[in-house]
């Protein structure tokens, strides 16, 4: 029997129904540096792919040409202008970096097949030259102008995975040159992308020489003010990264590409294997003020009525508000949750209150705070969470992550007050 498939056990495949709902739908742009192309560990972050494909999950491809451009160059004794797309193209350059592209796009083409994909080689990018910088000609260097979104899903869409070339052309057809990275960034944008994930020969950002798992935008962007921090092999990753968070894409991955199953690892382990760069996810969410009082109580008042919340009356709120948190935008109170620890057994905390405006439901924002109260009640010390639903439970299960459990797993406290309030809600936990 295949080795792999022996070392399966069927609590592993329960494990893996976890995944199935996180990142559901979602699409993550690869960008294969043309160094990992070329390495002997392609097949197994191709097989990564696929493992990403059966969760649903949409795959799009952009590469880079770098270590092929380089050696066609040797190859050929033909000096090359720039090596990567940020400089001037020249014309012998240009026709370089179309040969070397087709071949690193040959040699992505055939491992997939043999992994058992779907794939296809795109002209989904439209491009403006660079034109002169700083008094310098980038001649045949182009920035992205438009990224053909609705080409792209349709073929996702067919179960085919688009690989993206450095390449792209401009209104009349003319060739230009795109650097990897911004072009791995913009297509991530036009697709509205969760993740964009650089596999790369790094083992992932250095700072001041060491290595960061987890790296808030705020610390990549002060970083990157100092000059030097950085070294150059892995500077343009660091500056697209700030560039992609910042834009809105949530996570941004830098891999190392020679790890055998690190892309399964990076994207489904807590500790990951390159560099994590992250956004303030939560910066729509605070801690509600006195001021909110009323408003908390009218938000989930309709709630309330339909007996999906249990009853609050004003008074309650007030004691408990240094606890809610509301979710706002341009200053309007759409959300809200409470967090409640218990005094009795500090280590179990529990999420009340949840409530999204109608308006606003169905946007991620619901299981923005669930995560929210989550990460909150783990830096206040607790390591399980309970939520008590009578309508909304298969949310808690299916999106949030949590479990069905019993009226034993409620501290004495709560086990009372669920028996006075006879609401028949359903009793979740999820560990932290
Ligand atoms: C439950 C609630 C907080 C979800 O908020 P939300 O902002 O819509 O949630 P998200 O956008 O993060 O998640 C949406 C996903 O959750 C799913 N979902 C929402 N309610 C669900 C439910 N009752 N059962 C199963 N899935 C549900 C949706 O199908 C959606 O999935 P999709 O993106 O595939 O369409 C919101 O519906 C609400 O405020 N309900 C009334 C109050 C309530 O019952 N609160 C919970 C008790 S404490």
């Amino acid at each position: 029997m295949d080795e792999t498939i022996s070392n399966i056990t069927p609590a592993d495949l329960r494990g893996i129904l976890n995944y199935v709902p996180r990142f559901l739908g979602q699409t993550f742009v690869i960008s294969l540096d043309g160094s990992i192309i070329d390495n002997e560990n392609l097949p197994n972050i191709l097989l990564d792919i696929a493992v990403l494909r059966s969760l649903q999950i949409k795959v799009v491809i952009v590469h880079g040409i770098g270590k092929q451009i380089e050696e066609l160059s040797t190859d050929r004794g033909i000096q090359i202008s720039n090596i990567d797309g940020s400089g001037p193209t020249d014309p012998a350059t240009l026709d370089l970096a179309i040969r070397a592209s087709s071949r690193a796009s040959h040699q992505i083409l055939e491992a997939l097949t043999q992994t058992g994909l779907k794939c296809a080689i795109t002209n989904s990018v439209r491009s403006t030259p660079i034109g002169v910088l700083k008094g310098v000609d980038h001649q045949r260097s182009g920035k992205v102008d438009r990224i053909d979104a609705e080409f792209l899903n349709h073929l996702v869409a067919q179960n085919i995975i688009p690989i993206i070339q450095p390449i792209g052309f401009d209104r009349n057809g003319h060739t230009l040159r795109i650097n990897s990275d911004l072009l791995a960034i913009e297509t991530a944008f036009a697709l509205k992308a969760t993740k964009a994930i650089f596999v790369t020969e790094l083992e992932g950002l250095q700072i001041d020489g060491e290595l960061k798992r987890q790296l808030p935008v705020g610390i990549l962007e002060s970083k990157l003010a100092d000059n030097g921090s950085f070294e150059d092999k892995a500077l343009s990753k660091a500056q697209h990264a700030l560039t992609g968070v910042k834009g809105g894409i949530s996570r941004i991955h830098i891999l190392d590409g020679n790890i055998h199953d690190g892309l399964v690892r990076e994207v489904f382990s807590n500790e990951g294997v390159g560099t994590l760069v992250y956004g303030n996810e939560y910066q729509q969410i605070r801690q509600a003020q006195r001021s909110d009082i009323t408003r908390i109580y009218h938000l989930t008042s309709g709630s309330v009525e339909k007996d999906e919340l249990a009853r609050r009356s004003i008074e309650s709120i007030e004691s408990e508000i240094g606890n809610f948190y509301v979710y706002e935008i341009d200053g309007n109170l759409i959300g809200c949750v409470l967090i409640s620890q218990f005094k009795e057994t500090p280590g179990t905390a529990e999420i009340n209150a949840l409530f999204v405006h109608s308006l606003h439901q169905r946007q991620g924002i619901g299981s923005k705070l669930a995560n929210f109260a989550c990460l909150k009640a783990l830096e206040n010390g607790s390591n399980q969470i309970l939520a008590l639903s009578t309508q909304n439970f298969s949310f808690f299960q299916s999106v949030c992550g949590f479990r069905e459990t019993d009226i034993n797993a409620l501290p004495e406290s709560r086990r009372q007050a669920y028996q006075q309030q006879n609401r028949q809600s359903k009793i979740l936990i999820k560990d932290l």
